[in-house]
């Protein structure tokens, strides 16, 4: 078929409406952020499964206000489904989309009022942590969401190559790992959160695993080991995501407490950690600078795979392994507790 020509140009010969737009950055963030905000929104009310779950019909009397009709045709025409004989279903872009919506939930529904408050918060009108915090159910739902195919699959190979059977799990969100090691390896767990909501959530995935016998999740701040007694016949500590909100309060408050872990837990015992390393600087680097404005917000600090590795080898830990993770600059690491039983030295 032949080119339309467009009926208006601008002075440069572009078409109005066209090339123009297309070459203006700032429809793409629109875009992103309506996508974004749409696709974890869906998620957040539990609607995305029927689309994951197959076709859906067009239908202009389902819903509210025709909005179901209304959205699929937004996805349709942002190339997240296809409509083929009135009825939509995902196409390759919004599969893989899907596959990856952690990442989505956890920005929109964990951090989207944090982000939309950085202005406040540089002016000093509003403070984070006093006037606004976080949403502690989407960012625990977010994490697992993304941990499903970036973290676990690392995780169970690394530990398939160690011996243990009582897991501490540190900051357990909504307990997806615990439930998971529970199930592939057998073991005992118990887990520690501060947010109620992922506590609830946990309550509710454990339950419904079956696992009421074999994990237990407590709510409560996992910086206080001394209320973790667990710990002692614990031979792995789990902490995903987790360590830089101790090291929030400063390089020694992170080795006070890994020297504590490592007095209480028994000698040889492993700890497995996952962190994201902050933003390097490079050109085109994906969610590292996100990540790392999101938690300069909160006032963390992250740490380079250098900077833990120095950290545990000071607290008298040793590397077992440490791998890339599939986050995009997130480590996976595993060490291993050399302190005597009961020293706490260095403090
Ligand atoms: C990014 S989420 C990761 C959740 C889970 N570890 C995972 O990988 O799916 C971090 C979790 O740590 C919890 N958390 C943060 N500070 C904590 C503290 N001091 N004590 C216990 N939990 C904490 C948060 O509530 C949140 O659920």
């Amino acid at each position: 078929m032949a080119d339309v020509e467009p009926l208006l140009r601008t002075e440069s010969g572009d078409a109005i409406g066209g090339d123009a737009a297309a070459r203006r950055p700032v429809f793409e963030l629109f875009e992103g952020f309506a996508l974004t905000s749409v696709l974890a929104s869906l998620e957040r009310a539990g609607l995305l499964a029927r689309l994951e779950g197959g076709s859906v019909p067009a239908d202009p009397s389902e819903g509210r206000d025709g909005l179901p009709l209304a959205t699929l045709r937004y996805l349709a025409q942002r190339g997240v489904v296809e409509e083929v004989n009135g009825m939509f279903t995902l196409s390759q872009r919004g599969r893989e989309i899907c596959k990856d919506k952690g990442y989505l939930v956890w920005l929109q529904g964990g951090y989207g009022h944090v982000l939309a408050s950085l202005g406040d918060f540089s002016t000093g009108a509003r403070r984070y942590g006093d006037d606004v915090i976080r949403d502690g159910r989407w960012v625990a739902d977010g994490s697992a969401l993304i941990g499903r195919d970036d973290v676990s699959p690392h995780a169970t190979e690394v530990l398939t190559g160690i011996d243990f059977s009582h897991v501490v799990d540190l900051g357990c969100g909504n307990a997806r790992f615990l439930i998971a090691a529970a199930n592939r390896f057998g073991v005992t767990g118990v887990g520690v959160d501060l947010a109620p909501e992922a506590c609830e959530d946990a309550g509710h995935a454990i339950a419904a695993a079956g696992l009421e016998d074999k994990i237990k999740v407590r709510c409560g701040d996992a910086g206080d080991l001394d209320a973790i007694p667990e710990l002692a016949e614990a031979d792995l500590a789990v902490a995903f995501f987790l360590l830089h909100e101790i090291f929030e309060h400063g390089r020694e408050a992170l080795m006070a407490y890994l020297r504590k872990l490592g007095s209480i837990m028994p000698r040889g015992a492993y700890m497995l950690v996952a962190e994201v390393q902050p933003a390097s600087g490079a050109p085109d680097e994906k969610w590292r600078p996100e990540f790392t404005l999101l938690h300069a917000i909160m006032r963390q600090q992250l740490l380079t795979a250098e900077g833990w590795h120095d950290a545990f080898v000071e607290a008298g830990w040793s590397r077992h392994e440490v791998r890339d993770l599939g986050l995009p600059g997130a480590v996976l690491l595993l060490y291993q507790n050399t302190a005597p039983a009961g020293a706490e030295g260095g403090e």
